[in-house]
């Protein structure tokens, strides 16, 4: 028997394989198998490991060693140095962005140290494409335990227990969700999975569904259970291909394997689950919607009641549940509702998976437990913001959400204390800006997203949003007047107030939130007729200040279209012939020296 005394476990996410990973893996098979280690190290594509923005990534096992951005050129060297000779390839470590230290071991980097791994504790250490190495790990051990020592009250006590609410969003406890669908009459009932995932910035469900593809499974099986329900379906957007196709398999070893199809390990119950494809809109993620469009009908959602636990798909009882939500439930069962409640806040219990984005050093999906605050998250884990620049505000919550500004940072990773300063919890996007972010500019930009995405149903939001985005770009260009800062309060309340379903009522927190935090520059756009941030580009003037002009050069490096005139120890001046305002030169002085 072959003894493998390595195992690399190489990121096969969709951020990696965009970035080389399928590569990386064909030049590694080669080249081991030229130094004749083919038989004693072991490839394992795993699914995305979270630190994307240092993709391709690697972890060896079991040593610990974490290589990033690897590319094909650098296999020869990492197999001759490292797997051959004893000898890391210590460039291709991780690079800690303030210190500049080289991290060898994956435990030691601060993106990983600080997190709690419950619901993606699988992630970057199975192939999801193989259900062993998924019951190596206690897979559908959940499942047989509620299949064959339970009853469908005790699962759901259980639940309860664990005081678990919904990751997609509104944070509904999952046991009571389940609870109600187990008591309404029928003889068919239905689970879903959510894994529609529109938000902007927002890839959690996709990782969880790339990397371990059974915990969903496994899931869905357990909530089947618990409401005696025979059919599954999985909604997922035709967008997730990797997920799609991880997924598929990941059905097919499970009816294989006896744990979906009919009499599941011999206990007399069945129950199958089938994918649905979506075609990508916002709005099929609200459940409603989602339900009729699984019907074949037009994504729309419908007023409530009936709630989905009485009348849902085809009108029978139905739960819908996030991707992040099914994906705890195994493990809830195997070690007990009060192994998950023992982390996490009075109110939001276990943990919570990110997807940290925009101005911040560390980019990729973390796990941390609630009640820690969103300082740790951005600074901690996300290592806080590139170039020196300033913390301007952090967006939670994706289009739905509002945002924090500094001196609200240490607000705790929990759904009361996030909504008290605006925010929602949402399923967990969290997008970091800088000094150089308008406020004004981020509100119309996600207002812009909402009016194109609303189902247009019904008139508040229909017609309301398309005037909200009316009133941020005319602001934006410059055009404000006062009492537009009174019609959008106004007309945001409204909106909340009168729409049919949760977009059109969380579609003004955007516009309220910076309202609330960022009025002054609002005040700037109109008054002063000047974007602070200068990224409105009808509010610039695209000319260099020569008092303020270190005669840096960098602005005419950076310039795509040559538009800007600079010689050594001369201050740059732009010919806006050829200026195409791309705002390039912005960014790129250090100095502040472009209006
Ligand atoms: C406009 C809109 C879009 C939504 N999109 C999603 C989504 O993409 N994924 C998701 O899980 N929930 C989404 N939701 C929330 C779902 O409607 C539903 O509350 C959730 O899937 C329930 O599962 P949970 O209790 O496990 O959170 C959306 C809600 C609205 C109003
Ligand atoms: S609130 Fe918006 S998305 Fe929801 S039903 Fe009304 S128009 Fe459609
Ligand atoms: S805005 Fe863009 S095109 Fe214009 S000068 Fe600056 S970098 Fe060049
Ligand atoms: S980057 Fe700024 S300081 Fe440097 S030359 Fe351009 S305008 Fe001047
Ligand atoms: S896809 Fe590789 S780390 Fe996310």
């Amino acid at each position: 028997m072959n003894k493998i005394r390595t195992e690399l476990l190489l990121c096969g996410g969709t951020g990696c394989h965009s970035t080389g990973s399928i590569k990386v893996r064909d030049a590694l098979k080669n080249e081991l198998d030229k130094q004749g280690l083919g038989k004693e190290i072991k490839i394992v594509e795993t699914g995305c490991n979270g630190f994307c923005a240092v993709g391709p990534v690697m972890l060896v096992q079991p040593e610990g060693i974490f290589y990033q951005k690897l590319a094909e050129k650098d296999v020869p060297e990492l197999v001759e140095e490292h797997f051959l000779k004893g000898r890391p390839v210590k460039r291709l470590f991780y690079k800690e962005s303030a210190s500049k230290e080289m991290i060898p071991q994956m435990h030691d980097i601060p993106f990983f140290a600080h997190q709690e791994l419950r619901t993606m504790r699988n992630k970057g250490i199975i192939d999801p494409e193989v259900i062993d190495d998924y019951i190596a790990r206690d897979g559908y051990f959940g499942a047989a335990k509620a299949l064959t020592e339970m009853t469908p009250q005790q699962i759901i006590e259980e639940m309860k227990i664990s005081g678990l609410r919904g990751r997609g969003g509104a944070g509904f406890p999952t046991g009571m969700k389940w609870d109600f669908a187990s008591k309404s009459p029928g003889n068919v009932k239905y689970v879903l999975c959510n894994a529609d995932e529109g938000d902007p910035g927002a890839f959690m469900d996709r990782s969880i569904l790339e990397a371990d593809p059974h915990a969903v499974l496994e899931g869905m099986i357990i909530a089947a259970k618990a409401i005696n329900a025979t059919k599954g379906y999985i909604y997922a957007r035709t967008e997730y291909p990797l997920a799609i196709k991880r997924l598929e398999i990941a059905i097919a070893q499970a009816k294989e394997y006896g744990f979906l199809g009919d009499d599941i390990l011999g206990t007399g119950f069945s129950f199958d689950i089938e994918i649905y494809q979506g075609a990508g809109a916002f709005v099929c993620g609200e459940e409603t919607a989602l339900m009729r469009s699984i019907e074949g009908k037009r994504g729309m959602p419908r007023p409530r009641p009936p709630f989905p636990a009485h009348k849902g798909l085809w009108e029978k009882p139905t739960i819908l549940n996030n991707v992040e939500t099914l994906a705890n439930v195994a493990q809830i069962i195997l070690k007990g509702g009060k192994w998950y409640s023992s982390i996490g806040t009075e109110t939001s219990k276990g943990t919570k998976v990110f997807a940290i984005s925009g101005d911040v050093n560390n980019i990729g999906l973390v796990e941390v437990p609630m009640g820690t605050p969103l300082r740790t998250l951005i600074y901690d884990v996300g290592g806080g913001i590139p170039d020196k620049k300033k913390f301007k505000a952090v967006q939670l919550g994706g289009p739905s959400g509002g945002c924090i500004p500094e001196y609200l940072l240490d607000t705790l990773v929990d759904y009361e204390e996030i909504a008290k300063v605006g925010a929602i919890m949402g399923s967990g996007g969290v997008i970091v800006m800088d000094e150089s972010t308008c406020m004004v500019d981020m509100a119309r930009f996600f207002m812009d997203f909402i009016q194109d995405e609303s189902c247009g149903k019904c008139t508040p939001c229909r017609e309301g949003t398309k005037r909200l985005l009316e009133l941020l770009e005319k602001i934006c260009d410059g055009r404000g007047e006062l009492e537009d800062i009174d019609i959008l309060e106004e007309l945001s309340v409204t909106i909340k107030e009168a729409s049919l379903c949760g977009l059109g009522q969380t579609a003004p927190n955007p516009v309220l939130s910076t309202l609330r935090y960022f009025k002054d520059e609002y005040y700037a756009h109109i008054i002063d007729k000047k974007c602070p941030a200068k990224r409105c580009v009808a509010l610039l003037k695209f000319e260099v200040d020569p008092d303020k002009c270190k005669k840096c050069g960098l602005c005419f490096k950076a310039c795509p279209t040559e538009a800007i005139v600079w010689k050594k120890k001369e201050v740059a001046y732009i010919n806006k012939e050829k200026c195409v305002e791309c705002l390039t030169c912005f960014s790129k002085c250090k100095f502040d020296a472009i209006n």
